[in-house]
């Protein structure tokens, strides 16, 4: 299928290691209400985060790979780990976007000049938000910490517990007390802790995070390469690789709360399939 216009109505193709990656779904939710979604979440293989570069590149062209096989037009790696080890080596004969620029870009936008970073342990070493953010700014502070903690209590559906903000004052206070002005959630799975997060780092520190400047990029991304839906019937559809009791119910409460009014029955409904890959 090589017609753009054919091309526009297959999905965009979505991955992540399991949950977080609907923090980016919701945001093209909103911004793109005609595009389908087709979602992968490798929750056989989560935690990404305290994997090798090696293993993380694996896992992501299989991803990348399923997607391809099932029809995409385009894929998100809306996984800020795979997004740091893996993007530069994938070769598709579709565009890939990673979440890495879209955040540094949102840190660059809202910063007063010291930014923190918070993401899985692999991406920290990487230090892709380091380099990107200077890349855009480079007289920009950027200090980072790794809390590998995270993202187990977001499968969990511990989001808002007093676990969790205690964990999250534990990772938190070196980067306050460096008086940082703005917090890059730099794993898609962290904007699900976002409650605790606030009441942790308070009113003066500026939450950022990938999704919004994500769906942002990929809408102006689709109409440059006329990509873009041509009808108005959105399909989702949501994989999984391991059993997904708790993926559905995170799914439905998240995507119910980011549908739109005229799409609001669509959402709970969240369907799964279990896959291989
Ligand atoms: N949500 C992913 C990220 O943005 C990965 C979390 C994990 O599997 O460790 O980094």
């Amino acid at each position: 299928m090589s017609d753009p216009n054919e091309m526009g109505d297959l999905p965009i193709g979505v991955f992540d290691s399991g949950v977080g990656g609907l923090t980016v779904v919701s945001a093209l939710m909103r911004r793109l209400p005609n595009e389908s979604i087709l979602y992968l979440g490798d929750t056989a293989r989560l935690p990404y985060g305290d994997k090798s570069p090696r293993t993380v590149r694996r896992y992501t062209q299989r991803n990348v790979d399923f997607l391809m096989t099932r029809g995409v037009k385009a894929v998100v790696v809306a996984c800020n780990t795979a997004s740091a080890l893996a993007l530069d080596d994938l070769a598709y004969p579709f565009p890939i976007w990673g979440v890495i620029e879209p955040g540094a870009a949102a840190a660059v936008a809202a910063t007063r000049g010291k930014v923190g970073v918070i993401a899985t342990e692999a991406t920290i070493r990487s230090n892709a938000y380091g380099r990107a953010i200077l890349r855009l700014e480079p007289q920009l502070e950027v200090l980072s910490r790794a809390c590998p903690l995270f993202v187990p209590l977001v499968e969990e559906g511990w989001s808002d517990d007093p676990i969790s903000r205690q964990i999250a004052e534990r990772y938190l206070t070196p980067l306050l007390e460096a008086k940082i002005d703005t917090l890059v959630l730099g794993c898609t799975h962290y904007p699900l802790l976002k409650q605790v997060l606030r009441q942790v780092v308070g009113d003066a520190v500026r939450l950022v995070d990938s999704a919004a400047t994500m769906a942002e990029k990929v809408a102006g991304e689709l109409a440059t390469r006329s990509l873009a839906a041509s009808a108005d019937e959105a399909r989702h559809h949501f994989c999984v690789t391991d059993s997904g009791e708790h993926f559905a119910r995170i799914a439905r409460d998240l995507l119910a709360q980011s549908d739109d009014n005229t799409r609001s029955q669509a959402a709970p409904n969240v369907v799964l399939e279990l896959v291989e890959v």
